[in-house]
């Protein structure tokens, strides 16, 4: 089930978008795990609210689906200021920036998703606003070109990216925190799934509910997808109600297996397998293999495949590991055999 990268991020409305909204937790009580992540949050908003000042800027990285975006909009409910949503890409000239800051008000929200994707020029704009709150100008060309500075108000700018390698440094420094978000526990996916089902009044008991937890790549945007691929298959082939046999022909039908993998995990790793007698093997050969972008393969397919430990970088490339051969049920030694003959 994993969405191409484009898909994720050219923030073009995605159909299921208006689901991801409705489920979204407004504020941090309603925000299911990430306990960490929450503690130090509440500390900022509390001692920016007790000084009255705007909030630090914030970074969240981590894999896509895990609440970057869900974050952003809390801060905002929290702090009770306005929200401006942009993206990397989005910003193309300078000025498209300067029009945007200059349009904010104290304390709001600027919340730049995939921040890696800003452009150099208009990166340089960011650096005094969001440090000395300013805006520097040219006006004229050639030799009467001179400079001003614009006095912005204070505002929050809060950076979301996938990738954070690809955060130049002196963006990356001017933020007062930067958090990493983890993949979900189970009793936390279990609880996401529960709070969903009861938002969109679907019965179900604790059987069908930690069968698709289970199988939800320690992802709460998986999860609550998944929950709504069982709740038709409940409605089609069941009575309606969500139960531990409905969610498991439910997500086997998708081809989803017991550890939350789709076609598309399992097109990986058997294509190191078979092409590549296990790896190791680069990135971009992967991807061409699997006829994807290396983008999905990295920020959708790789992070998990490492977080069960069915994947290993190593300076060579990607290798797969024997709990991978063992999960898909080929024998470890054959193939190291095969290795040795080649
Ligand atoms: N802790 C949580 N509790 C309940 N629901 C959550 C939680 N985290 C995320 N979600 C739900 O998961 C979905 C995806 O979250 P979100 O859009 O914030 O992810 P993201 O990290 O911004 O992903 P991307 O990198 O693709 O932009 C949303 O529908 C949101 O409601
Ligand atoms: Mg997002």
């Amino acid at each position: 089930m994993a969405e191409s990268k484009s898909r994720i991020h050219d923030g073009e409305q995605r159909p299921e978008d208006h689901f991801d909204s409705a489920l979204r937790p407004a504020y941090l009580s309603e925000m299911i795990g990430q306990t960490q992540i929450k503690d130090n949050l509440k500390i900022l908003i509390e001692a920016a609210k007790l000084r009255s000042e705007a909030l630090d800027h914030v970074l969240f990285y981590g894999p896509p689906g895990l609440g970057k975006t869900t974050l952003a909009h809390i801060l905002a409910n929290e702090m009770t200021v306005s929200i401006k949503i942009t993206s990397g890409p989005a910003i193309e000239r300078a000025g498209d920036l300067a029009a945007i800051l200059t349009n904010l008000h104290q304390g709001d929200i600027l919340f730049i998703d995939e921040i890696h994707r800003l452009g150099r020029v208009v990166e340089e704009v960011l650096y005094p606003a969001m440090e000395d709150f300013s805006l520097d100008i040219v006006i004229g060309k050639g030799p009467a070109a001179r400079s001003i500075r614009l006095k912005l108000p204070h505002i929050t700018v809060v950076g979301a990216t996938t990738r954070l390698a690809l955060v130049t440094s002196p963006l990356r420094a001017r933020f007062g925190a930067t958090y990493r978000l983890d993949y979900y526990d189970i009793d936390s996916l279990i609880a996401i799934v529960q709070r969903g089902a009861g938002l969109l009044n679907i019965e179900y008991n604790g059987q069908g509910v930690e069968e698709i937890a289970k199988r939800a790549r320690g992802t709460p945007r998986v999860a609550l997808r998944m929950l709504r691929r069982v709740r038709d298959y409940a409605q089609v082939r069941a009575d309606g109600k969500i139960n531990g046999p409905v969610s498991k022909a439910a997500l086997d039908l998708l081809n989803i297996d017991v550890l939350g993998l789709d076609d598309l995990d399992r097109r990986v790793l058997l294509c190191v397998i078979e092409k590549y007698s296990g790896g190791p093997v680069g990135l971009n050969t992967i991807a061409a293999s699997v006829s994807e972008e290396p983008d999905t393969i990295m920020d959708v397919v790789e992070p998990y495949l490492l977080q069960l430990g069915f994947l290993e970088r190593t300076s060579q490339g990607r290798q797969v590991t024997r709990h991978a051969y063992e999960h898909l049920g080929i024998d470890f030694r054959d193939n190291n055999t095969q290795q040795k003959l080649f």
